[in-house]
């Protein structure tokens, strides 16, 4: 949990509003998320928007906040007020008072009067710094506010002549994490890693991939992880060439693989990890040799992580370990060089070897600076996640059919190389089969 909540979040605001001011200044407007109606009567969990909830570290749903930046800045938050019936039914809400104090706001209204308050806070700023294009309802008021602020303009009143997209500056700021977010990270990964390891000790054959499954979620939810940070794939044998599964619903047989990429999200920040390992507890020699392989390439992407390596240098090496292995095992024919060059190793290892983490599962930031894939700094978050998934087809070998391996870890760039946050779950076949043999001591209900 979070043991002072204005620390870091008006910290952020101040960066942001600094950079704003470099850029000629202005006013920013950043919303939170609505809820969502799941079906009649039921809403889905809510999740607060992750722009706002890293400015503001506020969890109600229907805010915003407001951002001016100047000679004196103002932090500004709109809230849901306080109601005594609504609380009865809804729970708790901090009220604009309770909340500007908490969450280091200078002032705080609530959210019925931002329609209203939002022209007379735009007149005289120069800038309009939003997101645009994210939720259409959103552009609706921002616009017909700015609008409203034109229509009110009187002699020597002026409204706002440029609008920033403020992701561009956002996007930048997420992308390098802060201590505070380091130290939930680290965590996350952590309880991610022990859930890894309690669906090695469940698996057996005849269980099914519900079963592990939710093995997973209770280590995530009793370590006060409110859920998953996206939908937990749970995949055996064929299911594990599928690279969005999400039924597991099948019962695992005896001498499959069982590919699972979980994470769980804690205090908004989410782990992603992928293990594959024996449903049985021991590799068989196709299985060990092509996960030799996927490890060999997780070892060398993770070697390649270090300040000023460009973001690709990861994946570059992974493919290069990956290619000349399917070669040495028969999948692939023709020269190495001429195999990447060509693309041809996607017919096994169809995706990236990595993706910015954050909030977000597939984090903010841009890969690419003017064309050129960007240089890491210590900071950057993301995952390392090798792969092969070999389908059955005439001209494969059959001792390789329906065979899907991923190993995914999640990086932190630092002055010395990286730092993975995911190395409680093991990943080399005799820590993976050393774990397993233990479970046969540990009772589970088949
Ligand atoms: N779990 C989503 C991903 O690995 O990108
Ligand atoms: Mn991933
Ligand atoms: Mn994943």
């Amino acid at each position: 949990m979070i043991a002072d909540p204005v620390f870091p979040f008006r910290e952020r605001r101040e960066r942001l509003l600094a950079q704003m001011l470099a850029a000629g200044g202005g006013v920013a407007v950043v919303p939170t998320a609505p809820e969502r109606e799941r079906n009649r009567g039921t809403l889905y969990p809510y999740r607060p928007d992750s722009q706002f909830f890293y400015l503001s570290g506020f969890k109600e749903p229907e805010a915003a906040l407001v951002l001016i930046a100047g000679e004196t800045p103002r932090h500004l938050l709109f809230c849901r007020a306080r109601d005594g019936e609504q609380e009865i039914w809804t729970g708790h809400r901090h009220g604009p008072e309770a909340a500007a104090e908490r969450f280091g706001f200078d002032e705080a209204w609530p959210m019925d009067q931002f329609d209203r308050k939002l022209p007379s806070l735009l007149a005289n700023q120069p800038a309009l710094w939003t997101g645009l294009a994210a939720n259409p309802e959103w552009d609706k008021r921002i616009l017909a506010a700015l609008g409203q602020a034109r229509a009110d303009a009187r002699a020597g009143t002026t409204t706002p002549r440029t609008v920033h997209e403020i992701s561009a500056v956002l996007d930048e700021m997420r992308l390098v994490k802060d201590a505070f977010e380091i130290a939930i990270m680290r965590r996350a990964g952590e309880i991610s890693a022990a859930a890894h390891c309690q669906a090695m000790r469940a698996a057996r054959p005849g269980r099914a991939e519900y079963e592990i499954e939710a093995e997973l979620l209770r280590v995530f939810r009793a370590s006060g992880s409110p859920f998953p940070a996206y939908p937990s794939i749970v995949a055996s044998g064929p299911n594990a060439c599928v690279l969005h599964y999400a039924d597991n619903d099948r019962r695992m047989l005896d001498g499959e693989l069982l590919l699972i990429d979980a994470g769980c999200e804690l205090d908004g920040y989410a782990a992603d990890i992928t293990r594959t390992f024996p449903v049985n507890g021991r590799f068989d020699g196709p299985q060990r040799d092509l996960y030799q392989l996927v490890l060999a390439a997780n070892h060398a992407a993770r070697a390649a992580v270090r300040p000023g390596n460009g973001w690709n240098a990861p994946h570059e090496a992974a493919v290069a370990i990956l290619t000349q292995g399917f070669v040495d095992l028969g999948l692939l024919a023709g020269a190495t060089e001429n195999l990447i060059e060509t693309e041809a190793y996607r017919r096994f290892y169809m995706h990236r070897t990595g993706h910015w983490l954050g909030m977000d599962v597939h984090d903010a930031g841009q890969y690419k600076i003017g064309g050129q894939w960007r240089p890491l700094v210590p900071g950057m978050v993301f995952t390392i996640e090798p792969g092969c998934y070999i389908r059955a087809a005439d001209d494969v070998p059959k001792a390789f059919w329906n065979i899907g391996i991923r190993i995914e870890d999640n990086i932190l760039v630092t002055a010395e190389g990286g730092e993975y946050f995911t190395d409680g779950a093991p990943r080399e076949t005799d820590e993976i089969e050393a774990l397993m043999r233990d479970r046969k001591r540990i009772s589970v209900n088949v």
